[in-house]
C-alpha cells in the first residue's frame, strides 16, 4: 500500500509517500518533504495563522510536484509535437464538469485552485492507493489548506481519504528508528511499543500526557490550561530579544550557562509542581520571567548575554522540572511500562537528559523520535493514517474522525 500524506498545522508545508508492505507491515518511506515557513515567521516572532495559511497556499502543489518526483511517480502527459507549436494534450484540461467541482471544493483557495488547474491535469495519476491528511489540531486556515488539498486530489484521481489527528503523529513518529537511514525500512506495528506507553507531547500548541494502551486507543489524562511548552519558550526568547522559534535559543544558551557554571541566583516558579492533578499551566513562568526582567531593570542590572544565559538556564530548569515529574507520577499512576515523548520540545537536551535518567531509575525506557522528526513533518502523518482507517471521501467516517465540521 502506497500512501500520501499531507500536514500543514502549522507552520509547515509537509508531504511524504510510505510503501508498507506484507504481514509484519515493512514500511519504506519514497518520499518525505518539508517547506518551513520559519524565516518568514521570524521577522514577526510567532506565527500568524493567515499568513501561514498563504504560504501554504503558495507552496503545496510544486511541493508536492517535488515529492511524487522523489517518490519516482511524477509522470507527465506526453505532448504530441509537431515542427512548430506545441499542441496541447487533451488530457491537459480536466472535463468541465471537474473543472465546477473543483472550483466549488476550492472556493476558499483562489490561490490553490489556480495552481492546481494548471499542474495537476498534466499528470498522470501516481499509484498512490490512500491519501492521508492532517484534520488538527493546529491553525484553523493552515489545517484547511491541507485538507482542501488533500480532497481536491482525492476528487480528480478518485483516491480514498483519511484523516489525521496531527498529537497521534507525534506519538507515533517514534516508530522510525533514529539509526534510519533514507533507504532502510522499519517495521509498522504495536509490537514495537512497550505498552502500556505514556506520552509526553509537547510542542508550539500543545503539551498534554496521553495514555496509550494500544495503537489507536488513547486517552488524555492531563494538558496545558494556558500556554504550551513550546509557546513559553517561544515567548520568553521574545522577552531576551531571541529569535523565533526561542525553543533551540533558550536551550542554547542554558547549556552554555551550565558549561560556564554560572551563579544559580535567579529562581523562577515551577507551577503546578504541587498540584494533584496531571494538568500543566506555563503562562505564570513566563509572567514571571517579564516581572523578573522588570525588576532587573529597575535595579539598573544590565540583561547582558550572561544574565540572559542564566536566565535561560533557570527558565529551561523550571519547564524541565515540571514536565518530567508530572510524566513520572503518570506513568506510577497508570502503570505505564514506558514513555514516549513526542512535539518539537522533545528536540530539548535537557529535557531528554533527565527524563531518561529518572524514568529508566524506575524501570521504564523512554523513546524519542529521531532528530530530524522531532518537528512537525509527514512521515508521522503517514503512519499514523496507516493505522486509521481508511474511509472514502465524504464518508461520514471521514466527518467524524476530523475534529473540523465538513
Ligand atoms: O511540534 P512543533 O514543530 O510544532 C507545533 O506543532 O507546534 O513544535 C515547535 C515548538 C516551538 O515552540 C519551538 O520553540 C519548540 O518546539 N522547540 C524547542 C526546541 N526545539 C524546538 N523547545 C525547547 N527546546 C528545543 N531544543
Ligand atoms: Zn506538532
Amino acid at each position: 500500500m502506497k500512501i500520501l500524506s499531507i500536514e500543514t498545522s502549522c507552520d509547515e508545508t509537509a508531504l511524504a509517500v510510505l510503501s508498507v508492505t506484507g504481514k509484519n507491515a515493512k514500511c519504506t518511506v519514497l518520499a518525505h518533504q518539508v517547506a518551513s515557513q520559519i524565516e518568514l515567521h521570524k521577522q514577526y516572532g510567532g506565527v500568524f495563522p493567515m499568513m501561514a495559511k498563504r504560504e501554504h497556499a503558495k507552496n503545496i502543489v510544486p511541493l508536492f510536484l517535488e515529492t511524487l518526483a522523489e517518490a519516482k511517480m511524477l509522470t507527465r502527459h506526453s505532448y504530441k509535437k509537431n515542427t512548430k507549436k506545441v499542441v496541447q494534450n487533451e488530457h491537459d484540461v480536466f472535463p468541465a464538469a471537474l473543472v465546477k467541482k473543483l472550483e466549488i471544493a476550492l472556493v476558499r483557495e483562489q490561490e490553490m485552485l489556480e495552481i492546481f488547474l494548471r499542474e495537476i491535469p498534466r499528470l498522470k495519476k501516481p499509484k498512490i492507493d490512500t491519501i492521508v491528511v492532517t484534520v488538527g489540531p493546529g491553525l484553523t486556515p493552515a489545517l484547511w489548506v491541507g485538507i482542501n488539498f488533500a480532497k481536491a486530489l482525492a476528487l480528480v484521481w478518485n483516491i480514498p481519504l483519511a484523516p489525521v489527528n496531527h498529537m497521534e503523529g507525534h506519538v507515533l513518529s517514534v516508530l522510525v528508528p533514529k539509526t534510519k537511514k533514507s533507504s532502510d525500512s522499519f517495521a509498522l506495528t504495536s509490537k514495537q511499543f512497550v505498552l502500556p506507553a505514556l506520552s509526553l507531547l509537547v510542542s508550539g500548541g500543545h503539551t498534554e500526557i496521553v495514555l496509550m494502551k494500544d495503537i489507536g486507543k488513547y486517552k488524555i489524562l492531563g494538558a496545558t490550561l494556558d500556554d504550551a511548552a513550546g509557546e513559553a519558550f517561544d515567548k520568553v526568547a521574545r522577552m531576551l530579544d531571541l529569535p523565533y522559534p526561542g525553543g533551540p535559543e533558550i536551550s542554547r544558551l542554558a547549556e552554555r550557562a551550565r558549561r560556564e557554571n554560572l551563579p544559580k541566583e535567579i529562581k523562577l516558579p515551577r507551577p503546578m509542581l504541587g498540584s494533584k492533578d496531571l494538568h500543566f499551566s506555563f503562562s505564570g513562568l513566563k509572567t514571571a520571567v517579564l516581572y523578573l526582567l522588570r525588576d532587573l531593570t529597575a535595579a539598573n542590572v544590565t540583561i547582558d548575554d550572561k544574565k540572559k544565559m542564566e536566565i535561560a538556564r533557570e527558565f529551561e530548569d523550571a519547564v524541565c522540572d515540571v514536565l518530567v515529574a508530572k510524566t513520572l507520577t503518570a506513568a506510577k499512576a497508570h502503570k505505564a511500562k514506558s514513555i514516549i515523548v513526542g512535539g518539537g520540545v522533545s528536540a530539548n537536551k535537557e529535557l531528554a537528559r533527565r527524563l531518561t535518567e529518572s524514568a529508566e531509575a524506575l524501570g521504564l525506557s523512554v523513546s524519542f523520535p529521531t532528530s530530524t522528526l522531532t518537528t512537525d513533518n509527514a512521515i508521522m502523518i503517514a503512519i499514523a493514517g496507516y493505522f486509521a482507517k481508511t474511509a472514502p471521501l465524504g464518508s461520514k467516517k471521514f466527518i467524524a474522525q476530523g475534529n473540523l465540521a465538513f
